[in-house]
């Protein structure tokens, strides 16, 4: 069985005195949820302060980015050794924003996730397609290469620690969140390519839905067979709201 992991992705949103106040609160709501990983990533600034605020609680820092090399003359850059050194156990890679918006290629990420991996840190790899490529019909083309881009230097002695976030790029932000189904037929897809390359462990890998997902739209999407958790942006703002989709099973309709 996988374990549901569901993760926070804050963006560029929250100083580290606003993180401290959604800890608190976030912190006493969480408390006795179980049988879930829950995973959030700050802004940079802020890591430390929310690992020390929910020490105990078993939520676990991720990182939104790092550079795969160990240090060097990279300005403005955050190293592996870095995050591992402040508890980080996760590390995002591939998010759409970061391949649209700072032009980061398939063979960039795949050298950061085959770093993130040596340095004992777990990769969310984000893949998905835009409108326009939904709307031609190239969904699957484009998964597939974005699967095949940024895996092409993925440890495969890791391959069961690996998370991957389908994250359709039309639903992002939008308040458009793919309906059950659809995500489930890419979530499919994209296990079927990682059983093509690394066989049986594809069965262990944990693939996230994200893009608008919301506390009522969460149960829907987890009941999906190979939905196996959400990356959250602004949904996971609200301690409320993020907790109730962490709680989704309690909505479950028995
Ligand atoms: P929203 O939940 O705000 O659509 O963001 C999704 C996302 O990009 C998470 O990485």
């Amino acid at each position: 069985m996988r374990r549901p992991i569901i993760a926070a992705n804050w963006k560029m949103h929250k100083t580290p005195a606003e993180t401290l106040a959604f800890a608190k609160e976030f912190a006493e709501l969480i408390r006795g949820a179980e049988g879930v990983d829950i995973v959030i990533a700050p802004p940079y600034p802020a890591l430390s302060e929310l690992g020390r605020a929910l020490a105990g609680t078993g939520v676990m820092l991720a990182a939104q980015n790092v550079h795969p090399e160990p240090a060097g003359a990279f300005t403005g850059e955050v190293s592996i050794g870095m995050l591992a050194d402040i508890g980080c156990q996760y590390v995002i890679v591939g998010h759409s924003e970061r391949r649209g918006l700072f032009g980061e290629t398939d063979e960039f990420i795949t050298a950061k996730l085959r770093a993130v991996q040596d340095g004992g840190l777990r990769p969310i790899l984000c893949v998905g397609e835009s409108l326009g490529e939904r709307e031609a019909g190239r969904t699957f083309e484009v998964i597939a290469a974005q699967l095949e881009g940024s895996l092409a230097r993925s440890d495969t002695a890791r391959a069961e620690e690996l998370v991957i976030a389908y994250e359709p790029v039309w639903a992002i932000g939008t308040g458009k969140t793919a309906t059950p189904e659809l995500a489930q037929e890419v979530h499919a897809f994209i296990r079927g390519r990682l059983a093509e390359r690394w066989g049986g462990a594809a069965v262990q890998i944990r693939i996230q839905y994200g893009g608008s997902v919301k506390p009522e739209s969460a149960p829907a999407l987890m009941a999906q067979t190979d939905i196996d958790g959400g990356l959250v942006g602004g949904a996971s703002l609200d301690p409320a709201s993020f907790c109730a989709i962490i709680r989704y099973e309690d909505r479950v309709e028995k």
